[in-house]
């Protein structure tokens, strides 16, 4: 397991902003192995989208340095969910571009910006219930198999020993996000938490340079939410990975975020420190209300 231990090695590196600790690169095999030690930066530029003749997302750009926790906030309706949709590659944007560092996603296809480094989760989950928690993980190392894994579990030989290496690797994901427990169990009985903790660490075991979660404690209840906050947390400072995150707790988005962006009727209104955004006057009267606090 040196590749894990190295995850969690001593031999950190700063990096990111406020200090962040970003971890040392591990000794991963392959092209996926730089993506890893280190988050990437994330630049829209005057990015629009409509459908049907109705604009969805209008002219928004903003930067995400490398390694930082962005949050973006915003009603219903306003395009966060699009916008992720937009850098992923599931939609492509009527104008603008957008960069992972200094490779252009536009035009790219779902699969080919996944192979640059981009993992997401879903406004509501994706998961394959009658899988057990680790074969849904594995489904998330997929990009970096050399052997597809379905072919894996057929073969014995090279593909064996790559499948005990990434399952390995899925099981580092599986500990660090509290699931050892449960890791044999179908997703379809596990609670609504892990099942939602089980989607981060599909996204996780990509080994991605940025990760897109969309309101990944929508559902939750407190406790499961306080969880979740902690793991983000620790994904963030001990895996170094670049986050951006759509979340409607704003209490949450405040006190996990480096910096936010409001968003309404598919422009941006805001970008600051979550202190700044909370207390802007057009996010207090289009979303948070005058009564927030
Ligand atoms: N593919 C689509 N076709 C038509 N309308 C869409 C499509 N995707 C999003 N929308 C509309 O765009 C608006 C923004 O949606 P969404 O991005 O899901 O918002 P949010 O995630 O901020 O709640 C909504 O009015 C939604 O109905
Ligand atoms: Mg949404």
């Amino acid at each position: 397991m040196s590749s894990s231990t190295a995850h969690k090695s001593s031999s950190a590196v700063e990096g990111g902003p406020s200090g962040r600790v970003a971890r040392a690169a591990p000794s991963h095999e392959g092209a996926a192995s730089d993506s890893f030690s280190r988050g990437g930066s994330l630049k829209i530029s005057n990015v629009s989208f409509s459908v049907g003749g109705i604009t969805i997302l209008d002219d928004v750009s903003f930067e995400v340095k490398a390694g930082e926790l962005f949050g973006i906030i915003g009603p219903n309706g306003a395009g966060k969910s699009s916008l992720f949709n937009c850098i992923s590659g599931i939609y492509l944007p009527t104008e603008g571009q957008i960069h992972l560092s200094d490779k252009p996603i536009v035009g790219r296809r779902p699969t080919a910006v996944a192979k640059l480094g981009v993992a997401r989760t879903f406004q509501n989950l994706a998961l394959f219930n009658n899988l057990n928690v680790s074969d849904n993980l594995m489904l998330g190392r997929h990009r970096l198999m050399r052997t597809g894994y379905l072919t894996a579990a057929l073969w014995f030989g090279r593909a064996r020993r790559e499948e005990v290496k990434h399952r390995l690797e899925c099981a580092e994901i599986i500990e660090l996000l509290g699931l050892s427990e449960v890791a044999k169990l179908p997703v379809g009985v596990l609670p609504y938490g892990a099942q939602k903790r089980v989607e981060l660490g599909r996204a996780l075991v990509s080994e991605p340079n940025l990760l897109l979660l969309d309101e990944p404690v929508a559902g939750m209840n407190d406790d499961e939410t306080e969880q979740m906050s902690n793991l983000l947390r620790n994904v963030s400072q001990q895996l170094g990975i670049t986050i951006v995150l759509v979340e409607h707790d704003v209490h949450m988005v405040q006190q996990l975020a480096d910096r936010v962006c409001a968003i309404n009727f598919g422009q941006v209104v805001v970008v600051g420190s979550p202190a700044e955004v909370v207390t802007h006057p057009t996010v207090i009267e289009a979303y948070l209300g005058a009564d927030w606090s």
